[in-house]
């Protein structure tokens, strides 16, 4: 099955056959990652921009990597260091690029929307590191990788998702994969925290989507558990008392999660912070699949390069 897709800008434009296509293709570098020489000549000759507006270890780090390890040449730009600090704008900045001849362009920023501008304007494949509070793609399809290879399946699988949804595009681009994969999503978090009428925008089949405030409930007989960071960066204040409060009433502790079932798996996108949406004993406890969640993304990641700009030819005979 071909993946008609010029640009990966989030979740919710792939069907499950496509989703489930990223993910067997990610299986298959997977194995390339294990081996004493990972590299691969899969896309050499391929010019890959990774173009940063906002920190990241995780995302950067891991597309740089897949970029290497497929061959390809991998240029790095942070906003920070480029001429965006000069007033360049983000049209200019892309067209720029593209002048530049790149076989895809990886975009995180700030605003939600900036990568769809982006790919209506270059030719290049446009693929979505994260923007604003909209959707983390790349994200999601790590997560349910993870998911994947420890359950064996999504379909039928309680996922609890914990904590700051409203600003995040973790949460966003998982209730679309999840959902379209057969899973049933429990949002939970302060009320504060939680978006208004989003199970009204995301269609409830085959899985299903539901909110609660309380982590106790929405994490009890769970399967999976997805904390999320608290995004103090995206809020003017005002959202929950204190970050003791919010460790106390929505924070993964180990009396928490025996509330779950006894083979949960807990994960969290990253960075974590220790102590408010999750403990350490947890973050570093047995039920933690968190830094398999990082190694999965190097192999995602080699996936969506490989299928958008990789030339349609198959993994087996690139290898
Ligand atoms: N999960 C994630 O996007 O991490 P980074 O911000 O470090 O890329």
């Amino acid at each position: 099955m071909p993946f008609n897709h010029k640009d990966l800008l989030g979740i919710e434009g792939l069907t499950a056959e496509e989703i489930n296509l990223i993910l067997d293709t990610s299986e298959t570098f997977r194995d390339v990652n294990t081996r004493q020489i990972k590299k691969v000549p899969t896309l050499r000759g391929k010019t890959i921009i990774n173009l940063f507006f906002e920190a990241s270890t995780r995302t950067r780090t891991s597309f740089e990597i897949a970029a290497k390890r497929l061959s390809a040449d991998a240029i790095n730009i942070s906003a920070s260091t480029s001429s965006v600090v000069k007033g360049e704008t983000l049209v200019d900045t892309a067209m720029n690029l593209q002048a530049m001849a790149p076989d895809a362009i990886v975009i995180r920023h700030f605003s939600s929307g900036a990568p769809h501008q982006i790919a209506r304007i270059v030719k290049a494949a446009v693929i979505n590191a994260g923007d604003g509070a909209h959707e983390h793609p790349t994200q999601a399809l790590l997560d349910a990788l993870t998911i994947r290879q420890n359950k064996g399946h999504i379909a039928g699988l309680k996922v609890a998702i914990v904590g700051d949804v409203l600003h995040s595009r973790v949460a966003r681009s998982n209730v679309h994969l999840l959902v379209k994969l057969g899973a049933h999503v429990v949002l939970a978090g302060p009320r504060t925290l939680l978006p208004l009428g989003l199970e009204r925008l995301i269609p409830q089949s085959p899985g299903s989507v539901a909110f609660v405030e309380d982590v106790d409930a929405a994490v009890a007989d769970a399967d999976v558990i997805m904390m999320l960071r608290i995004q103090l960066e995206r809020m003017a204040g005002g959202f929950f008392p204190s970050l003791r409060e919010y460790s106390i009433h929505y924070g993964l502790n180990r009396r928490r999660l025996e509330r779950a079932k006894s083979d949960c798996i807990v994960l969290h996108p990253g960075p974590v912070n220790r102590g408010v949406e999750i403990d350490s004993d947890v973050a570093d406890g047995p039920f933690s699949l968190i830094l398999d969640q990082v190694s999965n993304g190097v192999a995602v990641r080699m996936a969506i390069l490989y299928l958008l700009a990789g030339g349609g030819e198959s993994v087996e005979s690139k290898k």
